[in-house]
């Protein structure tokens, strides 16, 4: 990475994170001696699904809207979580309280196939049962990407069909995600826009994206991306405010010529695009984007008091 480049995943320093516990399949040991085997599916072949959470005022945000895609996802690849969500949240409960952690925390709550005897790629060679690891974090985004901005570069890599590999998959393979934010450095940007096969403006590599025209939020179809967590919130809570929201085609000559474009994500919530592909996006002033961005704030707030 080259030195002045910046992703939507940054973070403040947190000294504490070196000594933070893992969750290895129902035992919660110090990060240096949390492993799983060179066998496992996810290590061997990518094969397992993940979420990313946030644990914030002592609660997991959207934790139902995070269980309804980890469960989908893991039975549309037929890997049998072994628990339900009450068993995935007492094992997020038990790790929390082991790192003494209730608020700017983030998650990943990692689940694959398991342990296979051989290594080789059939999916029956995963006999031992799945393999669940949480890792939680001290983390705060830095406030200085909302007034800097995140800088994109539209990729050749695209994203693909869902008879390939259904991007509404989080899989541990994020291969076609990686590929794409290496052509964006490579382009000199912070990450990558991605299109989807018929040339349409789709998402990012690691979050979903929005542009704002003429007082319109427009995102796209969601045919090719990520159903992000945020992303339905940001659309949800502007039909309610009477925000005009659009999901629907649009091209890169609607992008560039955007008044603003925002990316969304669990960790980051709403993050603004300063340019893509060198142009820069609007005036800077990102009216929309900073009160979808507070109505946000509220929302989660609400949430997280509220409970589960
Ligand atoms: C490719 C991609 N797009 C978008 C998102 C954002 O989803 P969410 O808002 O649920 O965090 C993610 C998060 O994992 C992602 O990996």
């Amino acid at each position: 990475m080259n030195q002045t480049s910046h992703t939507t995943h940054d973070s403040a320093e947190d000294e504490r994170n070196r000594d933070i516990r893992i969750y290895v399949n129902g035992d919660i040991v110090h990060r240096d001696a949390a492993k799983v085997s060179v066998y496992d599916s996810g290590f061997m072949l990518g094969d397992g699904m993940w979420e990313g959470m946030r644990l914030h005022n002592g609660k997991w945000a959207f934790f139902d809207e995070h269980m309804d895609r980890f469960f989908a996802s893991c039975k549309a690849v037929s890997i049998d979580v072994g628990m339900d969500r009450v068993g995935i949240l007492d094992a997020l409960t038990r790790t929390a309280a082991a790192n003494d952690m209730t608020h700017d925390v983030h998650c990943r709550l990692m689940l694959t196939r398991g342990v296979k005897v051989k290594p080789f790629q059939h999916p029956s060679l995963s006999r031992s049962g799945p393999t669940l690891v949480i890792i939680m974090e001290h983390s705060r985004p830095v406030t200085e990407l909302q007034s800097r901005g995140i800088r994109l570069a539209t990729v050749p890599q695209v994203r693909g069909l869902p008879m390939s590999q259904d991007a509404k998959f989080n899989s541990h393979s994020k291969l076609n995600c990686v590929i794409a934010c290496l052509q964006a450095e490579q382009a000199g940007a912070d990450e990558a826009l991605m299109l989807d096969p018929h040339g349409f403006v789709n998402t990012t590599n690691a979050c979903n994206f929005f542009i704002v025209r003429k007082g319109e939020v427009w995102t796209s179809t969601g045919d090719y991306c990520m159903n992000g967590v945020t992303r339905a919130k940001v659309i949800e809570l502007c039909r309610e405010n009477d925000i005009p929201v659009r999901e629907k085609n649009f091209s890169l000559y609607e992008a560039y010529g955007a008044d603003e474009a925002f990316l969304t994500g669990t960790f980051g919530a709403q993050t603004p695009v300063a340019e893509i592909d060198g142009k820069s996006i609007g005036d800077g002033s990102c009216t929309i984007t900073r009160r979808i961005r507070a109505l946000y704030k509220n929302l989660l707030e609400a949430n997280t008091r509220s409970g589960l």
